[in-house]
């Protein structure tokens, strides 16, 4: 397809030719007001290199371009070249491109490169909670982003099941577990336990120290000991794996944090025999002064590892069994210094792929009543607000359509009730904390996964009401584009050929917002042309025209909401 930024970058650049042609790509912009042009041109840069001032060099830009079949017409603003495109041509070149729903907005950029994503991550034996559905939404969404791009990407389930906590759930359960309680309800059971166990453990510090035995046998092959946690992790994965059912998302691997531990007495020799390693207060650590961060600690004085050391091993895993090309972690900020640590430990022990590593952050959820604390027992389940939402959009359904099957509202209710939870969590960008609120999860007007899917249906339902003929026809793209340069047809236009770039923008900064964002524009302006415009006229060429930008429409959105992991069902 074209890229329509490339080809004005191409141009400029034969006018400009001082600036390769991507730098003049990433200097192009795309204005606010759509007074001043579809795309613009800043002169600054050039100034320097001219020794001119940056509105000549605009003006002798401007002058050159005017000629070119591409523009409707190209004006020199200050600094700035604007350039307005010609409408009926970029129409064209928009629905060539989208009406190939297979291949729209994805490219082979990344073929030959495998990156490797750990998301979701959660702890083994603790309740999936509300604070797990950004990393498994987020990295979801960016595994699918660059899947899209060509990449081969590794999905990996990090699993949290390993560590003291473990030591801790165990002692718990011996001093009060009761199997048939854990077997009817695994995780809130043994939450319970852990709960229980902070609280007596305040009157007796006893037991902390039993929790330290306790997975110290764990780590050095205690079968009892083995024995609990292993039941404990099938457990768990079986309520995770019901929960990532209903989401639609899947893992690769599920290589937890156990599977590491064979590897840690290597890292640890390793550390020694490249003299990273230093001993302090009984403990082995690394020190980062030097480099102005706290030290990494890889051993307790008792000499059991740390999720650090797991993470160096796992780091060396992954570099050898994938050869990564970027090693992505989509973690919480809260762990951001951490990784800082993580990375720089992998460079000074000289491995050069250590700039490969990224820490993939995003901000808090807290509650209403706080933040969130699996040891106060403040948490909400992440199967309760699936659960929720789902019923809340079946309530929905059957009062505005009480007539449709039963079946077919469960489906839809399922749809549209977790797609709104997913796309909730993706519409603003990651970094940011929130509050959850019922209510505003379960909020399905203004900027909603429900509406952009609500605008899917409605598409699809303009093209049965089109005819297969029609919509036959249009799918070949040989219409009339005259017809499409109306102010409301134009915008979606736009917003069409420029989704192929907001899809490598999204790649580039990890954000799977910046989709979001653009296909909620593009329901809109959908939204805005069917009301601004009649398209099933009687005029057979305009007709096919407007079922085309339909069918274009349909695809980005649908294309864009399977980039976060959302359904797009052709009726609600
Ligand atoms: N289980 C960890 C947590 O819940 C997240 C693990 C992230 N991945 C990693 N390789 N450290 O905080």
């Amino acid at each position: 397809m074209i890229n329509i930024k490339e080809e004005i970058a191409k141009r400029i650049a034969e006018q400009a030719s001082d600036l390769t042609q991507e730098q003049i790509e990433q200097i192009i912009e795309i204005p606010q007001d759509q007074k001043m042009g579809d795309y613009a041109f800043p002169c600054f840069r050039l100034a320097k290199v001219y020794h001119k001032a940056p509105p000549l060099i605009a003006k002798d830009i401007a002058e050159k371009l005017s000629g070119d079949s591409m523009f409707e017409k190209v004006e020199q603003v200050n600094a700035y070249v604007n350039m307005f495109l010609d409408k009926q041509q970029v129409a064209g070149i928009a629905l060539e491109s989208a009406l190939d729903r297979e291949n729209f907005g994805k490219s082979n950029v990344g073929e030959g490169k495998t990156i490797v994503i750990d998301f979701s991550s959660p702890n083994i034996a603790k309740p999936f909670h509300i604070g797990h559905i950004r990393t498994t939404v987020i990295g979801n969404s960016i595994y699918k982003i660059f899947d899209s791009l060509g990449y081969n990407v590794v999905r990996t389930n990090h699993l949290g099941d390993y560590g003291t906590q473990f030591g801790k759930m165990i002692c718990a359960y011996r001093h009060w577990g009761n199997d048939e309680d854990i077997e009817r309800d695994p995780i809130k059971t043994l939450l319970a336990y852990y709960t229980k166990f902070h609280v007596e453990a305040e009157k007796d510090p006893e037991l902390n120290e039993e929790a330290r035995k306790t997975f110290y046998n764990l780590e050095h092959g205690g079968e009892d000991e083995i024995r609990i946690w292993k039941w404990f992790s099938d457990l768990s994965l079986r309520e995770f794996n019901r929960v990532y059912d209903m989401m639609g998302i899947e893992f690769d691997a599920y290589d937890g944090e156990s599977m590491y531990s064979d590897m840690m007495p290597g890292i640890i020799q390793e550390l020694k025999d490249k003299g990273l390693l230093q001993e302090s207060q009984g403990a082995n650590v690394v020190d980062l002064d030097e480099y102005k961060l706290p030290p990494a600690l890889i051993t307790k004085s008792d000499g059991t590892s740390l999720y650090c050391t797991r993470d160096l091993a796992t780091a060396e895993y992954r570099k050898e069994h994938y050869d990564f090309y970027k090693n992505i972690y989509v973690v919480a900020s809260q762990q951001s210094l951490y990784f800082k640590q993580l990375f720089k430990v992998l460079e000074l022990m000289g491995y050069e792929w250590a700039k490969d590593c990224v820490h993939v952050p995003f901000g808090m959820v807290a509650l209403e009543e706080g933040t969130l604390s699996t040891r106060k027992g403040r948490v909400v389940f992440l199967e309760d607000v699936l659960k929720k939402a789902v019923e809340k959009t079946k309530e929905i359904i059957m009062e505005k359509n009480p007539d449709a099957d039963a079946a077919s509202i469960d489906e839809v209710a399922k749809e549209v009730g977790i797609g709104a939870v997913m796309f909730n969590e993706l519409s603003n960008s990651r970094i940011k904390d929130y509050v959850f609120k019922w209510d505003q999860v379960l909020n399905f007007d203004g900027e909603t996964g429900p509406y952009v899917q609500y605008t899917h249906a409605r598409c699809a339902s303009v093209l049965r009401k089109a005819g297969e003929d029609a919509v036959a026809k249009a799918q070949t793209g040989n219409v009339d584009t005259s017809f499409l340069t109306g102010d409301a047809a134009y915008t979606l236009i736009k917003l069409l050929y420029q989704y192929p770039e907001v899809v490598q923008d999204a790649a580039d900064k990890y954000e799977p917002s910046i989709v979001t964002r653009h296909i909620i524009d593009i329901a809109q302006a959908y939204n805005k042309f069917y009301h601004d415009e009649h398209i099933l006229v009687d005029d057979e060429a305009e007709k096919l025209a407007k079922v085309a930008l339909t069918i274009a429409a349909k695809n980005a959105i649908a294309n864009g909401l399977d980039l976060l992991g959302v359904k797009a069902p052709d009726r609600m």
